[in-house]
């Protein structure tokens, strides 16, 4: 734990220090994305004292229920993220093409060089009952030279990003991030407004008895992953089973406590889903930067995410991340050794 007095600002400042040809258009963005999230903190801990629960009655483009927090959190980043005047161009789960953000819009602001894509608001289905939510952002230079963005600078391999990170609404706001030299996690002190560092380079435990995974889809999994979940769950010391099943079907959350304390969290394909439910951009990728990071491990039980081709903007993709043997093991299993 960090007794030192940093704020998440001092920190970005810091780490953009570490880069000799940063222009710091990043550590403002950083920096506008937190802001954007204290505000959504404020009203995710509102909601149900303001007419932000329930369901607005729209589907997103996976055919989704629209939550009107979803909205919310969607509308907030998009135009923090627009007067931040460091975006071509910003790719959202809410929004089934990317928005290119054209410099005329921001006047005399610096040039645009960056693209983002984030879940606005990661475990909706949550909301209502009070289990923590969060956002998912991960940045990326743009590729083509000038103007607004355009879908190449928004399709690129994860390997490429820039920085990635989340924000966690639950007992406290929490933000973790990384720009590329380690993982930090800061967690919000409402009385100053400020995210102060809890956490500097966040090692995630090399193996753990922990496996996170929806085990109501166990009928529709191939035989290797369902003789690995009946191992975890064997009791067998030698081979220290059994785990302990943790799930709260908010990825953020679910991978927030496995960064910490280690583990497995698993989303595979099925027979239903052959690529699973999550999204390569805004919920894989920035979440395997930041897991590989912190020493773990992320693939879609056999590539590296970080290095799976996006075809498209809402690309869906199996995904097992956390505790590098955890994740080892669990493809061996997959691949029938
Ligand atoms: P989102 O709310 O952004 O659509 O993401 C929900 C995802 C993810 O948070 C979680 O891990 C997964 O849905 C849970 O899915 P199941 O309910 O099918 O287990
Ligand atoms: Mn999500
Ligand atoms: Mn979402």
């Amino acid at each position: 734990m960090n007794k030192k007095f940093i704020t998440l600002y001092r920190h970005i400042i810091d780490e953009e220090r570490k880069y000799p040809d940063a222009t710091g258009q990043l550590s403002d963005l950083l920096a506008d994305i937190a802001l954007a999230c204290k505000v959504i903190s404020l009203e995710v801990n509102r909601a149900g004292l303001i007419d932000i629960m329930g369901l607005t009655g729209t589907e997103n483009v996976h055919g989704e229920q629209v939550k009107k927090l979803d909205e919310f959190a969607h509308d907030m980043l998009v135009r923090a993220m627009k007067v931040s005047g460091h975006l071509c161009a910003i790719a959202s789960e809410e929004s089934e093409d990317f928005i290119p953000v054209n410099e005329k819009f921001m006047g005399e602001r610096p040039m645009s060089k960056y693209i983002i894509h984030f879940d606005p608001l990661d475990g909706s289905s949550n909301i209502d009952a009070n289990i923590s939510i969060g956002t998912i952002f991960s940045i990326y230079k743009r590729t083509t030279e000038s103007g607004p963005g355009t879908l190449e600078d928004c399709l690129q391999l994860g390997t490429k990003q820039v920085a990635a990170g989340y924000i966690i609404y639950g007992s406290s706001t929490i933000m973790v991030y990384t720009s590329g030299k380690g993982v930090h996690g800061f967690t919000l002190d409402p009385t100053v407004g400020e995210f102060l560092l809890f956490y500097e380079n966040i090692q995630i435990p090399k193996r753990a008895k922990t496996y996170s995974i929806n085990e109501g889809n166990y009928s529709k999994w191939d035989s290797g992953l369902k003789e690995y979940v009946d191992d975890l769950k064997s009791a067998n010391k030698d081979t220290g089973r059994p785990y302990s099943a943790r799930y709260v079907g908010s990825l953020v959350a679910d991978f927030h406590r496995n960064l910490l304390y280690g583990g497995i969290f698993m989303y595979p394909g099925d027979t239903k889903n052959p690529k699973g439910k999550l999204r390569l951009l805004y919920e894989a990728n920035p979440l395997a930067f930041i897991v590989e990071q912190a020493g773990g491990r992320a693939t879609n039980g056999k590539e590296r995410i970080l290095e799976i081709v996006p075809l498209d903007l809402h690309q869906k993709t199996p995904l097992f991340i956390g505790s590098e043997e955890d994740v080892l093991e669990a493809e061996r299993f997959l691949a029938g050794k």
